[in-house]
């Protein structure tokens, strides 16, 4: 497999337990994703240690600051060789345009969160913000396309409508995957691969699922082989980082 759609969630708390765990993994099965934890435990070193041993990198860091902030710490994630990157849509406009011209398309993917799925309705009251979560999340992902990002991270759930508003060459990233059987964890509404799949997304992003099974690598082949026949949106842009 030379493009692979999983994303494997790397959400362990230090460098060892990830690069023991790495070490399982083929980079040709799957990409992998640093978020908050690891990345605030470990550092951008373990970031170059991981792309070095072949995979791509998503670095999930949110971005969400004034425009020239953002934009150098999208450099800075550009330099480490990161295959994709996410900034806070709602930093807005400005925001946006910077990390784009920072990040200029065709180099490392940038793609922006939208509401973060953990927000309800009362929770949009709560900061001002006007409308059902769909419509909000709707709204955002055309402002990022607006200013050029190559896609968003979304719920699986919401990618089928997010597919017909933004067109086939938006990238949808989603997590909240289970394999059918698999435990939902604090996930509420989920999907399996096959159906994220279905409904539009372009990458899963899947953490526990894999990072606890017994033999990871033969889950993800499992995985694998299960969306392999499901090539119903084309990936926006075929091309791997040089890394992989
Ligand atoms: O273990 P699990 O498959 O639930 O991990 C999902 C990963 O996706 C975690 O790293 C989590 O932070 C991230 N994520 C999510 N829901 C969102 C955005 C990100 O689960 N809405």
């Amino acid at each position: 497999m030379s493009d692979p759609r999983i994303i494997v969630a790397l959400d362990f708390p230090d460098a060892e337990e990830a690069i023991s765990f790495t070490a399982k993994l083929d980079p040709t099965e799957c990409r992998v994703k640093v978020g908050k934890e690891l990345f605030t435990a470990a550092g951008p070193r373990l970031v170059e240690k991981i792309i070095g041993r072949g995979f791509d990198v998503f670095l999930d860091l949110k971005f969400h600051d004034i425009p020239s902030t953002v934009a150098n710490a999208c450099k800075a994630a550009a330099r480490l060789g990161v295959w994709m990157m996410n900034v806070h849509a709602l930093g807005g406009r400005k925001m946006l345009h910077a990390a784009r011209e920072a990040v200029p398309t065709g180099s490392a993917k940038l793609i922006a969160v939208t509401l973060l799925t953990s927000m309800e309705h009362s929770d949009l009251d709560d900061v001002g913000l006007k409308g059902e979560p769909q419509d909000v999340v709707r709204r955002l992902a055309m402002l990022a396309q607006d200013c050029g990002l190559d896609g968003v991270v979304s719920s699986a759930l919401e990618a089928a409508e997010l597919r017909k508003a933004m067109g086939e060459r938006f990238c949808l990233v989603t997590p909240g995957i289970r394999p059918a059987g698999a435990s939902l964890d604090e996930q509420k509404r989920v999907t399996t691969p096959r159906q994220a799949i279905i409904n539009g997304s372009n990458y899963l992003v899947i953490g526990r699922p894999i990072t606890q099974a017994s033999d990871p690598a033969s889950l993800l082949r499992r995985l694998n082989q299960e969306i392999a026949g499901v090539e119903i949106t084309p990936l926006p842009d075929r091309t791997r980082n040089d890394h992989a």
